[in-house]
């Protein structure tokens, strides 16, 4: 029992100096407290104790509504693993080179908030069960075209599957975001292809416009520094960073397949055989007209007798999804997957309109 309670007292405290850490900005330190239980760390411990000032430091975070940037890949996985602290961090992005485990991937850029109102979410075995299925009804010299695919890792299993059954198709991955680019300076911008600015890196501060509300001087000093930082972006001592798995980025470096930057509300000239769209449309990030017009893009660059794969994945990492075939007069479901698609409606009204 005695044993439970200093366990606890103390994981409590390194939560605690931890804070204290960040806040003066010194990150090995933190590092060092979090990880050992020393003799320095219950002086200062007893000291903060002694002074009753525990709940200064317990709202110190909450309430300085900042996000912070860590440069350090290691204490950042160790900051995500701590529930309270986690949602105050964020990886810097010129850091993302530096990792290598998928896994490690995927948890970094499901906290990165590049895919806007989207986010960017993805990882290994989301479409296990689909791509079984799917994989049957495509045939050699097939092109396939996956929409929205964040990092690409469930596009390269696709791949894989369908080397696997001795299909040759010509794969194209896309996103809107592939890659982004970071200014030099005291103050970066972190931009896209566009120069469209996302974020701003105030010394290690998180600025972005799309943060929750808790995070308002986060915010607002986006937009105040905002006007400052376009004049940054024009200059050409900026490093691009890619946003693909690493692995991902040897398979297009091999030309096994190809990455493009891809907006749905925009499109482009190519048509594809077979059309994968997950987690991009769903009615939680766009309004019905917005997903309308996503889906007219989509339809317009299906080939005639070409197949569409369309749906969301729930919180309980169940795939709703409905694969559709599309011929000059019509756009039919297949197969319903768990329940099928959730957007149908807005499919079949978007059918109706370009074919007026
Ligand atoms: C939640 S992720 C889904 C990734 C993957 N399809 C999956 O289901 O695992 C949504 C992706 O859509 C991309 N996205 C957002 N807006 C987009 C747009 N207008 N055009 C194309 N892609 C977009 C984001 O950048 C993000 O990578």
């Amino acid at each position: 029992m005695a044993e439970n309670l200093k366990g606890l007292f103390f994981g409590f405290l390194r939560q605690k100096l931890f804070a204290i850490d960040f806040l003066s900005l010194k990150s090995n330190r933190c590092s060092y407290f979090f990880s050992k239980d020393t003799p320095k760390s219950r002086q200062l411990g007893t000291l903060i104790l002694g002074s009753q000032n525990l709940k200064f430091w317990k709202n110190s975070l909450t309430e300085n509504m900042f996000k912070f940037i860590v440069t350090n890949e290691t204490l950042f996985f160790r900051l995500s693993k701590t529930s309270l602290l986690s949602n105050f961090f964020m990886l810097n992005l010129s850091s993302l080179k530096n990792i290598e485990k998928q896994s490690e991937f995927d948890e970094v850029i499901k906290g990165f908030r590049y895919g806007d109102v989207t986010g960017k979410e993805t990882y290994v075995g989301r479409f296990v069960e689909l791509d079984k299925d799917i994989i049957n009804i495509l045939e050699n010299g097939m092109s396939v075209h996956d929409v929205g695919c964040s990092t690409g890792i469930t596009s390269l299993e696709f791949f894989k599957l369908s080397a696997k059954h001795n299909l040759e198709l010509k794969f194209t991955i896309s996103d809107k975001f592939t890659s982004l680019f970071i200014s030099k300076g005291l103050i970066k911008a972190i931009f896209d292809s566009n120069g469209v600015i996302k974020q701003i890196y105030f010394l290690n501060i998180l600025l972005d416009q799309h943060l929750s509300p808790i995070f308002f001087l986060s915010k607002l000093l986006f937009k105040l520094l905002f006007q400052a930082k376009i004049k940054a972006i024009s200059s050409k001592d900026t490093l691009k960073v890619s946003l693909l798995a690493p692995e991902v980025k040897k398979y297009e470096e091999a030309e096994k397949l190809s990455v493009i930057e891809y907006d749905i509300f925009k499109g482009n000239s190519e048509k594809y055989d077979f059309i994968r769209c997950m987690n991009v449309l769903n009615r939680s990030y766009f309004s019905n007209e917005c997903i309308k017009s996503g889906l007219q893009t989509l339809l317009s660059s299906i080939k005639t007798d070409g197949y569409l794969l369309l749906g969301r994945t729930t919180d309980k990492r169940v795939n709703k999804a409905t694969l559709y075939k599309k011929t000059d007069t019509s756009i039919c479901c297949i197969k319903k997957y768990n329940g099928g698609c959730e957007i149908e409606d807005l499919l079949l009204r978007a059918f109706k309109e370009i074919n007026l």
